[in-house]
């Protein structure tokens, strides 16, 4: 009998950016009413069910986020990113998803909302043309998807 090498569980990280820390309570009305823990606990489960084990990260600090995309990208670790506000304007968060992507790392843009139909400062990302993909509007679902999308690269 030949025993088949067991492949290794693959990782994926989810980094969420500013403000994400305070899901749950913050404009419950737009970005719903589960909290951190809650996302942390469903994208372990939806992770399991799609065969990867899921580490989920937030910072409100740019430079910290920047950190975990150099060592995702050193590593070749997927990654779904929820950059929050930094989708916005930064082009440093820009430049290390560059970088990553640029390595052959799929990175999955994810949104909790729509920002598409929301104010006009919102309907600019700096992140999506560098990202693998975007999913946005689902609210946490929209993490599921990407954990789908992810398993399937
Ligand atoms: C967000 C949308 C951003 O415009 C906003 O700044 C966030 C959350 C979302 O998940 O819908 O903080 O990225």
């Amino acid at each position: 009998m030949s025993a088949e090498p067991r492949q290794a569980i693959r990782t994926v990280w989810v980094l969420n950016g500013p403000n994400l820390g305070r899901l749950g309570s913050r404009e419950p009305e737009i970005y719903g009413h589960v909290d951190e823990a809650g996302l942390r606990g469903l994208v372990a489960t939806w992770g399991e069910a799609v065969g990867v084990a899921v580490r989920l990260r937030q910072t409100d600090d740019e430079a910290q986020l920047i950190e975990w995309l150099h060592e995702a990208a050193d590593g070749a670790v997927p990654v779904i990113l929820n950059p929050a506000a930094f989708t916005h304007y930064s082009y440093a968060v820009r430049d290390a998803v560059a970088d990553l992507t640029a390595r052959g790392v799929p990175l999955i843009e994810v949104h909790l909302s729509n920002p598409a139909s929301r104010e006009a400062f919102r309907q600019v990302s700096v992140i999506s043309e560098v990202a693998s993909g975007t999913i946005a509007g689902f609210g946490v679902d929209s993490y599921r998807l990407a954990l789908v999308a992810l398993a399937g690269t």
